[in-house]
């Protein structure tokens, strides 16, 4: 994958795949004989496979495809994925973004692929960088010619400089990085220039955002980079009252988990199984909570949980890491998400997907998008002032409407929007944002340039 995206030009499944979905355009290059002719064969055997899947299976259900579709995706089906999710006409409603089109800059590598040689730096939690980078290059929206885009993406990854202290990335050089690239697009391309970023996309993953700043006091301190104001980005960080490190035109996106630990998981563990863990959090969980610049970790959410429940048998609490928490969260009824330096917590994707009923406490934390998960549906909230009362809350919620909870969350489709896969999937969470870019199509300076002729 990393070598495929060094040599994107090179790559040419992305132009067979982009000349079935828009025939008109003429193919980037001359080709020899037989390589086309190799690709023609390769095209039969897709739309074979393409046709023999419509026939056979023409009513699946999202689910079906989630759980059997566990391998990394075979062409002919990243190409049905992605031409469904195109024809989506019928219902605009959800996700007709048809003629969406993206243009990805190619950087030079020290922007993005350098980073790779970090294993770390494709699986982390920050990681939805790389992962949406890699998935737009693949997909249906991409268009190669600048001309004709309504988004410009700007595949920088800043979350890669893991600290040789504690292992934790280290995003001080992500301002520099970030202008030096837009120097670099904007000596290179007319585009950024012409409506001074106003329709290109950047990932900000980490805990604050577009801030750049992993500290919430010094985040609002240094606020978004200047150069970067105009911009649409995608980050983590989304809380419902006004912030100043969200003060710009963005989408809520999930924190990465790499599908690959969740299909395994659950492999061993089916979703429905039996849940033995009534009430599961792991993770950091000091006594007394560190004094940083005066601030409390986790508010002193956390600290309350632990005083408060600690030694209570319906409450499985560890504070120590282990790489085997996935299969806790998939045997427990209720998983816990508190804030830690930041309100959005990993915590949420895995019980999603794991099936364990996420209980946020975070105030004013603003989920990832909205109009397709219905959030109230699926998880529990309880105010950070109320932790002390979690035990009772939950027992209320488990003699009355637990089972509709668990049935909503259940529902594949809601597994399935959190997820980042390596090609786009219909209702992933590159599919939702390519949605979310297409409501925001009043930037598109070319559509604005259609319009106004
Ligand atoms: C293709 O799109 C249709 C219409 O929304 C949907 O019912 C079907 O499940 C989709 N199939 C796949 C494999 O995504
Ligand atoms: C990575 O982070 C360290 C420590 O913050 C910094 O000194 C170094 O310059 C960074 N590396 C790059 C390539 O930006
Ligand atoms: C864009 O603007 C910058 C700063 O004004 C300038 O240095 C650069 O040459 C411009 N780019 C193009 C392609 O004209
Ligand atoms: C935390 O540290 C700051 C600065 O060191 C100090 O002013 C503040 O009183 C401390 N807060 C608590 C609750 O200990
Ligand atoms: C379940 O009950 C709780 C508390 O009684 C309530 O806050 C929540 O909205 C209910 N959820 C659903 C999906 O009915």
């Amino acid at each position: 994958m990393a070598e495929f995206i060094h040599r994107p030009t090179n790559n040419r499944g992305f132009y067979v795949r982009m000349r079935l979905l828009h025939r008109s355009r003429p193919p980037p290059e001359k080709s020899l004989f037989f390589r086309y002719y190799k690709w023609v064969l390769w095209i039969s055997l897709s739309l074979y496979f393409f046709s023999s899947y419509f026939i056979s299976h023409k009513p699946i259900p999202l689910s079906k495809s989630y759980v059997t579709n566990s391998k990394s995706v075979h062409p002919s089906r990243a190409l049905f994925e992605s031409i469904n999710g195109t024809l989506q006409e019928s219902k605009p409603d959800r996700g007709s973004f048809k003629d969406l089109k993206v243009f990805v800059y190619e950087l030079p590598s020290k922007y993005n692929v350098d980073w790779l040689a970090n294993e770390r730096c494709s699986n982390h939690l920050f990681a939805a960088e790389v992962a949406i980078h890699r998935a737009l290059l693949n997909s249906g929206v991409r268009t190669f010619d600048p001309y004709e885009a309504d988004f410009f993406f700007v595949p920088v990854y800043v979350s890669c400089n893991f600290s040789t202290v504690n292992g934790f990335p280290a995003i001080g050089h992500a301002r520099s990085l970030l202008y030096s690239a837009i120097q670099h697009i904007s000596s290179q391309y007319l585009f950024w220039n012409r409506s001074q970023g106003f329709d290109h996309v950047f990932v900000a993953s980490h805990d604050y955002g577009a801030c750049f700043h992993a500290m919430e006091d010094r985040a609002i301190a240094v606020g978004i980079p200047e150069f970067m104001k105009k911009s649409i980005m995608l980050q983590t960080f989304g809380v419902e009252y006004k912030h100043p490190c969200q003060d710009v035109e963005h989408v809520v996106i999930p924190p990465y988990i790499p599908p690959a630990s969740l299909r395994k998981t659950l492999g061993k563990f089916p979703v429905t199984g039996r849940r033995d863990i009534w009430v599961f959090f792991r993770g950091k969980m000091e006594v007394n909570p560190k004094n940083i610049s005066g601030l409390y970790y986790s508010r002193k959410v956390r600290t309350d949980i632990w005083r408060r429940y600690n030694g209570d048998r319906r409450f499985y609490l560890q504070r120590h890491r282990f790489p085997g928490y996935q299969s806790e969260i998939v045997r427990s009824v209720f998983c816990l998400c508190p804030l830690g330096w930041a309100p959005w917590s990993p915590r949420l994707v895995e019980s999603v997907a794991l099936g364990c009923v996420p209980v946020i406490i975070a105030d004013g934390l603003r989920l990832p998008f909205p109009s397709a998960i219905r959030w109230p549906e699926i998880s529990l909230r309880v105010a950070e002032k109320d932790v002390k009362k979690l035990g009772r809350i939950l027992e209320h919620v488990a003699a009355t409407n637990l089972s509709s909870i668990q049935r909503n969350l259940w529902e594949p489709a809601v597994r399935r929007a959190l997820m980042f896969n390596e090609a786009v999937e219909k209702g992933d969470a590159t599919w939702h944002v390519m949605e979310s870019l297409y409501a925001k199509l009043d930037r598109s300076y070319r559509r604005s340039k259609v319009s106004s002729q």
